[in-house]
C-alpha cells in the first residue's frame, strides 16, 4: 500500500520478520537494502531469535491477531502446515517453479492448487569432522563413528576434559525431534506409516536407544547434550575443537572456515552415517518465504519473496551464509562449487531427504515427541517407554484435532 500520492511521498515500509545465527542478519539487511535501491520499495527488518519455535512463536502473535506487519517472513518447513491451514499466507500467483526443488514445493508449498510459499533455503544435517584428528577413513556406519569418537576420546580428553567424540542436538525443542528421526530414519523408522503417525516402533526404539547410549554408556557425546546443545551449541563446541564429530546443518560449514576459527582447514563433510547394511537417511529442513495474508502491502512485499528466490539473490545468500538454495540450478554452479566442494554431496542427500510430515497439527506432534524423547535422554524412563507414551499422546491429540483442527478458527 502506497500512503501520500504526490512530491514527498511516503512509501510504506514492507516489514520482513527474519531470524537466524549471528552474523545472519546483517547480511539480510544488505539484501534488503539491494532490493530498495533496485525497486524503490523501502524495506524494515524485524529481527527474530534463532531457534524455529521461538521463531515461529513471534511471528503466531501477529498473524493469530491478523496483524498488518510482518508483511513477509521465513517459514520453517515444520510450520508450513500450520500456518497453510491458518488460512494466514497469501498466494504468490504464477512463478515458474521447474528451477526450484520441485518435489519440496509440491509437498509444502503448494496448498489446494495455489502456491502459497517459495523454498528460500532447503536444509539436511551431515556430519562436520576433524581431519587433522581422524586416523581413520571416514566413517559409514554409526557403529564406525562411535568407535572413531571414543578412541580420539581416549587420546585426547585427558589434556582437554571438555572435549568429545561426537556432538548433536539433544536439548527439548524441534532440533531434537530433527536428529531422533535421522537416527530413526538411518535404522528403518521415521515418523508416518502411511496416514498414522507411528512413533513407538522397533526401528524408533532402537534409534532412541542409540542416542541414550552415546550420552550415558559409551559417553562420547557430553552430558549437557540433552539440556543445552542446540545448534549453536553445537556449533561453539566443535568449533572451539572441542569435538571430533558434529552433527549440524549447512550454515555452520562458513563459520567454521572463517578467518580466525580453530578449525579453518580442518574440517570435513560427511553424510550422516548409515547402520551396518542399511542406508543413510536424512530429514529434510529449510525455510519457505510467504507473504501474510493480513499484508497491507502484499504486492511490494509478493515482489520481495520473488527477489529473495530469485537466482542471483539466492546465489549471494549461498556464498555469504552457506544456507543450501532452495534453487537445485545452483547445486552444480561453478563459483558456489569453488567455494562449497561439500555442494555436491548435500545436492545428493538432498535426492532422497524426507520431510517430517506437514500437517497442521505437526507442532504438536513435535512437542509431544520433544518432551518423551528429552524424558528418555535424561533417563527418567526407558526409550521404549517413552515412545509408547508419546504414541499415546500423539494418538489421543490427532484424535482431538480430527474434530478441532488447529488453524482454523472462525473467519
Ligand atoms: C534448521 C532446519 C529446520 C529445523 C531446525 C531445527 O533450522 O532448517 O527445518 O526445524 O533446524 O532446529
Amino acid at each position: 500500500m502506497v500512503y501520500g500520492c504526490n512530491a514527498g511521498q511516503e512509501k510504506k515500509a514492507v516489514v520482513f520478520a527474519v531470524g537466524g545465527a549471528p552474523g545472519e542478519v546483517m547480511v539480510w539487511e544488505e539484501v534488503a537494502r539491494a532490493f530498495t535501491d533496485e525497486s524503490g520499495i523501502p524495506m524494515r527488518i524485524l529481527r527474530q531469535p534463532t531457534d524455529t519455535a521461538q521463531r515461529r512463536q513471534g511471528l503466531l502473535v501477529a498473524l493469530g491477531s491478523a496483524q498488518r506487519d510482518p508483511d513477509v517472513f521465513l517459514m520453517d518447513i515444520a510450520w508450513l502446515g500450520l500456518f497453510a491451514a491458518g488460512g494466514w499466507l497469501a498466494p504468490l500467483g504464477d512463478v515458474a517453479l521447474e528451477p526450484f526443488f520441485i518435489e519440496t514445493v509440491r509437498q509444502a508449498d503448494i496448498v489446494d492448487g495455489q502456491l502459497i510459499a517459495l523454498p528460500f533455503s532447503l536444509d539436511v544435517g551431515i556430519v562436520y569432522y576433524r581431519t587433522d584428528l581422524l586416523t581413520e577413513p571416514v566413517p559409514r556406519t554409526w557403529q564406525a563413528l562411535a568407535a572413531a569418537a571414543a578412541r580420539a576420546q581416549t587420546r585426547i580428553q585427558p589434556h582437554t576434559p571438555g572435549f568429545y567424540g561426537f556432538v548433536w542436538q539433544g536439548a527439548q525443542y524441534e532440533g531434537l525431534v530433527v536428529n531422533f528421526l535421522d537416527f530413526a530414519g538411518s535404522q528403518g523408522g521415521f515418523l508416518v506409516a502411511g496416514d498414522r503417525i507411528l512413533v513407538d516402533s522397533p526401528h524408533n526404539v532402537a534409534a532412541l536407544a542409540m542416542m541414550v547410549d552415546f550420552i550415558h554408556t559409551q559417553a562420547i557425546s557430553p552430558p549437557n547434550t540433552y539440556t543445552e546443545m542446540k545448534e549453536e551449541e553445537v556449533r561453539r563446541h566443535y568449533q572451539g575443537g572441542d569435538a571430533l564429530f558434529a552433527r549440524n546443518w549447512p550454515y555452520a560449514y562458513p563459520l567454521h572456515a572463517a578467518e580466525g576459527s580453530p578449525v579453518r582447514g580442518k574440517t570435513g563433510v560427511m553424510p550422516l552415517p548409515a547402520p551396518e547394511n542399511g542406508s543413510p537417511a536424512a530429514t529434510l529442513g529449510g525455510w519457505h518465504v510467504g507473504v501474510s495474508a493480513f499484508s497491507d502491502a502484499r504486492a511490494e512485499a509478493i515482489q520481495f519473496a520473488l527477489y529473495l528466490t530469485s537466482r542471483p539473490v539466492q546465489k549471494l545468500l549461498a556464498l555469504k551464509l552457506g544456507l543450501p538454495p532452495g534453487r537445485r540450478e545452483l547445486y552444480t554452479d561453478e563459483d558456489i562449487l569453488e567455494k562449497y566442494p561439500h555442494y555436491e554431496l548435500l545436492a545428493e542427500i538432498l535426492r532422497s531427504a524426507r520431510s517430517r510430515p506437514i500437517l497442521p497439527n505437526y507442532t504438536l506432534i513435535s512437542e509431544i515427541m520433544q518432551r518423551r524423547l528429552s524424558g528418555a535422554l535424561a533417563r527418567d524412563y526407558s526409550p521404549a517407554q517413552a515412545l509408547a507414551m508419546a504414541q499415546q499422546e500423539i494418538d489421543r491429540m490427532m484424535a482431538r484435532t480430527r474434530r478441532d483442527p488447529p488453524g482454523s478458527r472462525p473467519r
